[in-house]
């Protein structure tokens, strides 16, 4: 095999000056040169280290030339200045990643690339340039390709790498960058669930891109990581998706689109109604119409797949607020396999015994068409519903939202006051009820909640069908607040402390043990009576969150919760507007503590991120406790 490196005195193994740019464009460099020792002296040893600039370089003497590299391993930070050269590649001697030693690039993928620095030979001596850097844009590129391999081989350390790699390029970008490109991997992959579309992860993943403004700067990162590790645990396995195309002749009106893809769903018909949104996306139909024509299909059955449509539907229209509308044909059809396919809960028995609740609703939504105003009218509405809502009388129930209708409540109002009182079903959830029956409470609460964010979006008589379904849900949930457990209002709370650091540290400690639930609810409802900052305590339940191994209806609580408490406050209804957090405390209390697994790889990459030393650290360790005492 011909050797055509050059003789290491002539060379000069710059990716600036040969216009192999390894670490970013050779203009971006700002040249920080570092003399390592005599050629002689690298011959000799092999293997020897500089430093300069923050950083350090293994530099090897290998088949005749000079390479220098990062020091510290791309995988978890091992001096691979201990790993070994052979045939032109360098090797971890901790995990055994192998690296070209010319250029950086990882045979291993779930290492990483490693840094390569120029190297110069100046009169007999070695000198490598450690100013080498990527620009912004390169090294956001770099972390956007390694968020992509992650993505596609589900390697959770890469992914929170990642990260965080694209959070430093570009702090005021990076999350949308983060959620856009994950987003793009998971919606062209089906996911466990749903092998033809929209999967858990997404949702997540959009949850977790609605929570940075209330979340501790420090765990903004953490949850983006949560976002885009769920969307690759997700996808993971699932083939890409060969879309299909919108119909060839476009003659059809708006309004005959919206008819035929109602008939198409009805019929479980899920090709041809994907067509037919593609077709109304292709003409550029505006996203008010797409929201519609999917909130009506979504209302055309009760409660289709539990909360899981409405969920789905609420989220496609958050994450086109986040990415752009302009990616309506990526994202919006990934729900309607899930529409086509979903349970309809009119089929079950207990929507029609003992009461007959499908004909209670049904009787009402006759007249919806002539009293749902679709604005923001506010008429005579007193807001006085709850009482209905929560009451033993379907038909009561029924009423009230009917009679909000016709004295002027808008289709948000009204919706909004459904998923508070499905909120109080949580707030008042007692533990003597089953573990699983959290689960239904959630259920009914997102679903409400999700509705009453689309309704504020694309409000219709279709959809104002889903608040009377929603109503029928409050109603069914009564057998959860049986015995219902008290609000923290109707509590004694004067023995607790009235500091807020206080309360927040006995809160958090709630979150270290098992069945804290009423005692969380009433530390967050003393802590918001007594007028502290609302923010620092939201902060609080999203690390209570983060810190764990949370699961889907976790992030969901937390995010619903949290939007349903701003959705409030900007509704000027402080009172209720802290049950949502007491739910969300209360939920999260009788989730945790969980084993916390899920973010030792997100720690273990921080602390590469900032340069900490992971195997020094790890080895330490293991030798205090081989030590004998
Ligand atoms: S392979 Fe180098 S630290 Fe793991």
């Amino acid at each position: 095999m011909s050797d055509k490196r050059q003789p290491v005195e002539e060379m000069i193994t710059s990716s600036a000056r040969n216009g192999r740019s390894v670490n970013g464009s050779p203009d971006d460099l700002a040249s920080i040169p570092v003399r390592v020792g005599t050629l002689d002296e690298v011959r000799a040893k092999g293997v020897m280290t500089a430093s300069g600039n923050g950083k350090v370089a293994a530099v090897f003497y290998h088949e005749g030339r000079v390479y220098a590299v990062d020091n510290r391993c791309p995988h978890m930070g091992f001096p691979l200045s201990r790993g070994s050269c052979k045939d032109g590649i360098l090797t971890c001697e901790w995990h055994y990643a192998r690296f070209d030693l010319a250029t950086g690039g990882a045979f291993d993928l779930w290492a990483g690339d490693v840094d390569v620095y120029p190297v110069e030979i100046r009169d007999g001596d070695v000198w490598i340039d450690l100013g080498a850097a990527l620009t912004k844009s390169g090294y956001a590129e770099r972390w956007r390709n390694r968020l992509r391999d992650g993505l596609e081989q589900n390697l959770r350390l890469d992914l929170a790498k990642s990260v965080l790699g694209l959070l430093s390029a570009n702090p005021s970008d990076a999350a949308r960058d983060i959620v856009s490109t994950s987003a793009e991997y998971g919606l062209t992959r089906g996911s466990r669930r749903n092998s033809s579309g929209w999967g858990d992860g997404l949702t997540i993943l959009t949850a977790m891109a609605n929570m940075q403004p209330y979340l501790a700067e420090s765990d903004r990162s953490l949850a983006l990581y949560h976002g885009v590790r769920s969307v690759a645990e997700d996808a993971a396995g699932q083939m890409p998706r060969i879309d299909l195309t919108a119909l060839p002749v476009d003659e059809a009106t708006f309004s005959r689109l919206r008819e035929w893809f109602r008939e198409f769903i009805e019929v479980r018909s899920d090709e041809a109604a994907d067509r037919v949104l593609r077709t109304a996306i292709s003409r550029g139909v505006g996203s008010e119409q797409l929201i519609d024509l999917l909130g009506a299909a979504s209302t055309d059955h009760y409660y289709r797949d539990f909360s899981h449509v409405m969920d789905t539907l609420a989220k496609t229209v958050e994450l086109l607020d986040l990415i752009g509308w302009n990616r309506s044909a990526e994202v919006l059809p990934t729900v309607v396999n899930q529409l086509a396919q979903s349970t309809r809960e009119e089929e079950r028995n207990s929507w029609r015994h003992p009461e007959d609740l499908v004909g209670i609703v049904e009787a009402a939504a006759a007249g919806l068409a002539d009293v749902v105003d679709v604005g923001a009218r506010n008429g005579g509405w007193d807001g006085s519903i709850l009482s209905d809502l929560l009451g033993d009388d379907p038909a009561v129930s029924v009423d009230g939202v009917m009679k909000a209708f016709r004295d002027g409540a808008s289709l948000a109002d009204v919706a909004q006051a459904l998923a508070y009182a499905s909120i109080l079903r949580i707030a008042r959830f007692p533990t003597s009820n089953e573990f699983g029956d959290w689960d239904t409470a959630l259920h009914h609460f997102t679903y409400c909640a999700s509705l009453a964010q689309v309704a504020r979006t694309a409000p219709s008589a279709e959809l104002a069908r889903g608040v009377l379904h929603g109503a029928m849900l409050v109603y069914q949930a009564r057998f959860l607040n049986v015995p219902a457990s008290r609000l923290p209002a109707n509590k004694r709370l004067d023995r607790m402390p009235a500091d807020p650091v206080q309360l927040l540290e006995d809160l958090s400690q709630c979150f270290e043990r098992q069945g804290a639930v009423d005692e969380s609810g009433a530390l967050v409802y003393r802590y918001l009576t007594l007028g502290h900052d609302p923010t620092v305590l939201i902060r609080g339940l999203g690390n209570a969150v983060l810190r764990e191994d949370a699961g889907f209806h976790d992030f969901q609580m937390l995010e619903e919760g949290v939007r349903l408490w701003q959705d409030l406050v900007d509704a000027g209804k402080e009172e209720e507007s802290y049950q949502c957090l007491v739910a969300v405390a209360r939920w999260q209390a009788a989730h945790s503590p969980t084993r916390r697994a899920t973010t030792q790889t997100y720690d273990i990459a921080l602390r590469l991120h900032r340069g900490e030393a992971i195997y020094e650290s790890a080895a330490e360790a293991e030798e205090a406790a081989e030590t004998p005492v």
